[in-house]
């Protein structure tokens, strides 16, 4: 049996998608029955929509640990891909709460119930700095100075699946950059889509590594399936600025490109203008000062420890943007 947390979400999803085509069983928690609905809706769009009755729903939050604990019975293999993703300085708690605590729940519960193997979802965001143009990868040092709250709350769930691992758990990790993915437009990083249909003038500075959805779940399924315990892995398909990035989303869109870079003094006072919007409104922020401070930089990532270690192969990215921009115009999922 296996056990999928986040199936209300973009990875879980696909993922959810990915092992009903297979013959194993599959429970997937849930909070809301809204978000089952939309992953139902996704179901129903792709090729395969009969096989949503294959997942047995339960319902249990990461931080309820009775409800989530019944949802482990017979529970051989779990893929951990809940989490809470937001910028704003005011999540702090709440990212500590689903991020940190509720893994070591997850990881807890693997421990308890004697499951074979766990795959943690968690970023390159918990991957460290290099200095100069020096691609990152997974031995790369966690860095001392100031980070986002959500970067630190997955390197600490990262360390929570580490001290499942001394205590005996089976893991692999694995840390996506940014995850393009068809669908759930509204949502994370699916967001861009809509961003980029809207024109902006201005490109953000530095860059990033990015990643397709189909990529992430068929490396994870890859990795739970292999004898490979213990290890991380970056999944980063292309190392792209946000100026080329965006171009490629404009492209794919039919848009106009944004042609000017903002500044580091526009984003300076960008965000003290979000944090004045975010204060009188009670809205959520959309730039802190310490997202600001990130797009100073242009990280790279080194992909080849997941392509040397086992026959993963990255699909073709650009191809697959384009889909989803096509997607995107039509306003529906994917060809999944
Ligand atoms: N998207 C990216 O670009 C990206 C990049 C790198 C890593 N990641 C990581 O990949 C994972 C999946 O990301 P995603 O893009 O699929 O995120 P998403 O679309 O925002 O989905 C998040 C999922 O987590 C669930 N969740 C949140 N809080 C929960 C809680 N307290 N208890 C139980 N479930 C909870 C949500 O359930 P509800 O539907 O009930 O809210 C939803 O199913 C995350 O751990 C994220 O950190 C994402």
């Amino acid at each position: 049996m296996i056990l999928v947390t986040g199936g209300t979400g973009l990875v879980g999803t696909y993922l959810l998608q990915r092992l009903t085509q297979t013959e194993a069983a599959v429970i997937a928690i849930y909070r809301n029955e809204k978000s089952i609905a939309k992953t139902k809706s996704f179901f129903d769009a792709g090729a395969h929509p009969t096989n949503f009755n294959k997942i047995t729903w339960l319902p249990a939050s990461l931080e309820d640990i009775p409800a989530l604990n019944d949802t482990f019975k017979n529970v051989t293999q779990v893929y951990h891909c809940a989490g809470l993703i937001s910028f704003d300085p005011k999540d702090a708690k709440a990212l500590h709460r689903v991020n940190v605590e509720g893994t070591a729940n997850v990881v807890n519960l693997c421990l308890a119930n004697n499951v074979k193997k766990l795959c943690f979802v968690s970023s390159i965001a918990a991957i460290g700095r290099t200095i100069g143009h020096a691609a990152a990868n997974e031995q790369t040092d966690w860095p001392e100075q100031a980070v986002p709250e959500y970067a630190l709350t997955k390197y600490l769930a990262e360390l929570e699946v580490w001290r499942g691992s001394q205590e005996g758990l089976d893991v692999v990790i694995v840390n996506p950059g940014v995850i393009l993915g068809c669908g759930f437009w509204d949502n994370g990083s699916s967001k861009m889509f809509a961003f980029s249909a809207r024109e902006p003038r201005y490109y953000l500075p530095g860059g990033t590594g990015f990643v397709t959805v189909n990529d992430v779940v068929n490396s994870m399924t890859l990795l739970m399936d292999s004898p490979i315990t213990n290890e991380s892995y970056i999944l980063v398909s292309k190392n792209l600025s946000y100026q080329e990035m965006s171009a490629l989303l404009a492209k794919g869109l039919q848009k106009k490109a944004p042609t000017k870079p903002f500044k580091q003094w526009m984003l300076a006072v960008l965000w003290r203008l979000d944090w004045i919007r975010a204060t009188i409104f009670g809205q959520p922020r959309i730039l802190s000062r310490i997202m600001a401070n990130g797009f100073k930089y242009t990280q790279t990532y080194d992909n080849s420890k997941l392509v040397k270690n086992t026959d993963f192969t990255y699909e073709e990215f650009e191809a697959y943007v384009l889909e989803c921009c096509n997607a995107f115009k039509n306003k529906t999922t994917s060809s999944f």
